[in-house]
């Protein structure tokens, strides 16, 4: 599986990391000296109107698949949310993706936000910060955000094998995936305008119970990120940029006035791609082979992706994602999280991983690049946008070098925080062993297996299945080694 691209973890040395990164012209920052304590570029304060942030590491949201029928956190929730505040990262971005209304659920184990789980998301909160004074001594510049969204096409509330989308325009490639006709029902803007009622809600609640900011989700294929593509919307909502980030801005609007005092962030798929598929020629049943794109010559210049090339749909164009962030410093929004793509339909971009989940395919390229790739486009933005305060995406994929990159990415100003997602799944305590200079415990590392995106696929709660002992010696564990057992007969038997 991806054997002709290097495996990190049989790298000798930083120097010979930094090697392959020059051979093979990849472009990312390294810095071969290893800096600890108040001299780490990663330890340094950052501060924005009157907020403090203690450090360089950000924790991304993570989702467990893990909550109750009605919304709520489980044991599992709680243990993932307090492993978050052990890290010793001082911006917790969201912790996870938290729906605001029941039909916008991407599963029907997603937490959801309202008057009947505002107590246990307290409670969430608070473990959190409990765990975070114990671990790194103090409380002081942690900032807590809680990621609110709503899934639109990936919705599926209430049976996990179900879809259920809720979309804002017929997609000529994902309608087909979904199984949708021409005639499947659009959102109508009065629905939008509910949706976003809902949102204000939510973030009045998030307020309440005590969070810094909340993160208006645009990003990974979900409702928010939807708006930005919808080129072909006819209405309020869709066509020209001003249409296409009215949801945001009547968010905002709302926000505003409901929770006074609130910070807003934004995550956000800073670029995208067509959809991605196992190659047909070198698949077979139950083995997928390397991603190729689908085919897109008959739908040039293409219009259904924010932050592509329209000549070119599989080449990033910053150009828009640059206007967002002029509408967001307008907004006087100074959160930002530079993510890319989506998990669902080319997790290459999003998420690079040498070893694919069960409905992946093989890498089409060096993870590397992809990493390199999100890198970019952090550094770009940050260049332009020198007063917001950025946060990179995935750099898990890094493993042993994750500390080198992080430190040279926010001493060149790359970005200005460096967020991890599911290294912290495999090793929470990473940001602290980085900042007090310890050796990391390699044995810990995320290896990019992917269990924490099959087990969900198949129905299971998320979290590190190979390295978190919680999870490796588990029901779920026995459960998902069968099911990866019978992919794997299948393929065997093809
Ligand atoms: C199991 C899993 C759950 C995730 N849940 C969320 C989520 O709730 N919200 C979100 O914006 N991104 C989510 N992501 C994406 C991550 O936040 C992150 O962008 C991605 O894993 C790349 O960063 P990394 O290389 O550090 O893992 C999830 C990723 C994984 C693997």
């Amino acid at each position: 599986m991806g054997e002709h691209f290097l495996h990190i973890g049989s790298v000798r040395n930083a120097e010979a990391f930094k090697r392959h990164l020059e051979e093979q012209n990849i472009a990312i920052p390294f810095d071969e000296v290893l800096l600890s304590g108040g001299e780490s570029p990663l330890a340094q304060p950052l501060s924005f109107n009157g907020v403090k942030i203690g450090n360089r590491f950000a924790i991304h949201p993570m989702e467990g698949w893990d909550g109750t029928a009605d919304g709520s956190p489980t044991e599992l929730t709680i243990r993932r949310w307090r492993n978050f505040g052990r890290s010793g990262a001082k911006l917790i971005w969201g912790g996870e993706a938290v729906a605001v209304l029941h039909e916008g659920r991407a599963n029907p184990n997603q937490l959801l936000i309202n008057e009947h789980t505002s107590d246990d998301l307290a409670r969430l909160r608070e473990g959190l910060i409990d765990e975070h004074r114990q671990a790194a001594g103090s409380t002081d510049g942690l900032l807590i955000g809680l990621q609110l969204t709503h899934s639109g096409r990936y919705s599926r509330p209430n049976v996990k094998a179900i879809p259920e989308p809720r979309v804002l325009y017929h997609h000529p490639l994902l309608d087909k995936r979904l199984g949708l006709n021409a005639d499947y029902p659009l959102l109508s803007d009065g629905d939008i305008r509910e949706i976003i009622e809902s949102f204000h809600r939510a973030a009045r609640i998030a307020r309440e119970i005590g969070f810094d900011f909340v993160d208006v989700k645009h990003c990974h294929g979900y409702l928010g990120h939807e708006f930005l593509s919808a080129h072909t919307r006819e209405g309020d909502y869709g066509g020209s940029f001003a249409n296409r980030t009215r949801f945001l801005r009547e968010i905002v609007e709302g926000i505003r006035s409901t929770a006074p005092g609130l910070e807003i962030g934004v995550r956000l798929s800073a670029f995208d791609m067509v959809p991605f598929r196992p190659d047909p020629e070198r698949s077979s049943p139950g083995k997928p082979g390397p991603g190729v794109s689908e085919s897109f010559e008959e739908l040039l210049p293409y219009r259904w992706g924010f932050g592509v090339n329209a000549a070119n749909p599989v080449e990033p164009d910053l150009t828009e994602a640059v206007r967002f962030l002029s509408l967001l410093r307008e907004l006087g929004i100074r959160l930002v999280n530079v993510s890319a793509g989506s998990p669902y339909y080319n997790p290459h971009v999003q998420r690079p991983t040498l070893f694919p989940p069960s409905d992946g395919y093989l890498p089409p390229e060096d993870p590397l690049v992809g990493v390199a790739r999100q890198m970019d486009a952090a550094r770009v933005l940050k260049r332009q946008f020198p007063d917001l305060l950025i946060v990179g995406t995935a750099y898990t994929y890094l493993q042993e070098f994750l500390p080198n990159v992080a430190q040279a990415a926010v001493r060149e100003g790359w970005a200005d925080s460096v967020g991890l997602g599911r290294m912290v799944l495999a090793y929470p305590e990473l940001p602290l062993h980085v900042l007090e200079g310890r050796k990391l415990d390699r044995k810990r590392l995320c290896r990019t297996f992917s269990d924490c995106t099959t087990a969900p696929r198949n129905g299971l709660p998320s979290g590190c299945y190979p390295l978190d002992a919680h999870y490796k010696k588990s029901q779920m564990a026995i459960t998902l080694s069968e099911i990866k057992n019978r992919y794997r007969k299948e393929s065997a038997k093809a």
